[in-house]
């Protein structure tokens, strides 16, 4: 049942687990915004707050958990793309997305529609490792 993970697999494993550490603290962040918001009754604060929790708590901790369950990923370079898009994209949107309900002007609207393409990429990859990566199902 169990396979000997390659050199290749435990870096896979070590992306997982910054992601699931960084999920971690994303979910304190998020806990963290939400009692201030609904202390002070901000509600521009509300997308911001659930995308910290929905795509920095929620999805980088389903992607963390992937890389630590299935350790034999044929497409590395697309996985590693995956798990670096997803670290850069799903940790800078949901602030960038918190910052532009704040403040709405040209720099915070680039900084948004950048860092939401960049996760983005990250779902795309994702999908794309699901559906063709001829390991992730294969049967030992
Ligand atoms: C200490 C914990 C939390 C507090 C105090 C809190 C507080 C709030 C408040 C006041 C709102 C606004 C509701 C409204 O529009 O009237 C909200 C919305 C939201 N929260 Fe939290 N929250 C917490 C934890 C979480 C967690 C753990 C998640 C997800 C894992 C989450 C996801 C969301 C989402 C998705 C929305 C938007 C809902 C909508 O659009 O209707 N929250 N939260
Ligand atoms: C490309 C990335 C994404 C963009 C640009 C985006 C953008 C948005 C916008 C503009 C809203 C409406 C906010 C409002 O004015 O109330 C919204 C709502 C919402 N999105 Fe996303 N989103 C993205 C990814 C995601 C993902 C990956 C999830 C779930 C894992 C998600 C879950 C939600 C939820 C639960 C709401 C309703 C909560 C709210 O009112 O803020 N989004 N999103």
């Amino acid at each position: 049942m169990f396979r000997i993970a390659g050199k290749g697999s435990e870096k896979m494993q070590h992306y997982g687990k910054w992601l699931i550490r960084i999920a971690a603290v994303y979910a304190l962040i998020g806990a963290m915004i939400g009692s201030d918001l609904a202390g002070r009754k901000d509600y521009t604060m509300v997308p911001g707050h659930a995308h910290i929790l929905v795509v920095g708590w929620l999805s980088l901790f389903a992607y963390g958990i992937f890389y630590h369950i299935f350790k034999e990923i044929g497409m590395k370079r697309t996985a590693k793309l995956q798990a670096w898009s997803s670290l850069i994209g799903g940790g800078l949107m949901p602030l960038s997305m918190l910052i532009y309900y704040k403040i709405e002007n040209t720099f915070t609207t680039l900084l948004f529609i950048v860092t939401a393409s960049v996760l983005l990429l990250a779902i795309i990859l994702f999908a794309v490792l699901v559906f063709f990566d001829k390991k992730i199902f294969a049967r030992s």
